[in-house]
């Protein structure tokens, strides 16, 4: 089976937890694309040829999920090249057999256009900035402006911007549960799946 669910949307919007949950439950492979650009920010020296050389060790690093690690992939995530190298080994990823959720700002824009399944998860920056601090603590409003600051470098990008896709599912997890978020994720990938195995079961 190729499935594909692809799940964008700006820093702290909870895509992270549906994508491994909705993984779980339907057996999925899951891949934190955004995981990519932290390590090619984190290598330091020249993004490109960090892209490049990649391994899945760069992925293991116990810094990848700082404030600054994450400034450092958004601005990476900027410069074409880098983009460009990272192309392959997701769309590989997202159509190999067995099915696959893959969480980013392009998925289901760029990456894979065809995915079967396209979620768009947001919530208002206040909201995501607040859910942030509970994880690294410090100073709120600091972060608070380090999420608009994402979003904006995120969203104003000339390549690959983040954005819905036409055919996405809003899911906008603001006044959500964890629990509500989720059930609303898990009933349009099963759908779906429900969809795709009734018309091939269908003379
Ligand atoms: O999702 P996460 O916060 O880990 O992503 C870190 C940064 O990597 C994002 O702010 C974004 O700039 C970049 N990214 C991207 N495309 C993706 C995933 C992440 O540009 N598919």
């Amino acid at each position: 089976m190729i499935f594909t669910v692809a799940i964008d949307g700006p820093a702290a919007a909870g895509k992270g937890t549906l994508s491994r949950a909705v993984a779980d439950r339907f057996g999925l492979a899951h891949l934190d694309t955004g995981l990519l650009y932290r390590a090619v920010g984190a290598r330091g020296g020249d993004p490109v040829a960090a892209a490049r050389d990649l391994t899945p060790q760069d992925l293991l690093r116990d810094d990848l999920r700082t404030l600054e690690a994450g400034q450092a992939a958004s601005r990476a995530a900027a410069i074409p090249e880098v983009r460009a190298a990272l192309v392959d080994f997701q769309r590989r990823f997202a159509r190999a057999e067995g099915g696959a959720v893959l969480d980013g700002r392009d998925i289901g824009t760029v990456i894979c256009p065809e995915a079967e399944v396209k979620l768009y998860v947001t919530a208002s920056p206040e909201v995501r900035a607040h859910r942030r601090w509970l994880e690294v603590g410090g100073d709120e409003a600091r972060v608070l402006a380090e999420v608009l600051e994402r979003d904006a470098r995120d969203m104003g990008r000339a390549d690959a911007p983040l954005k819905p896709a036409p055919d996405a599912v809003l899911i906008d997890t603001s006044a959500l549960t964890v629990d509500a978020a989720l059930a609303a994720a898990l009933s349009v990938v099963a759908a779906r799946l429900q969809d795709g195995s009734d018309r091939s079961e269908s003379p």
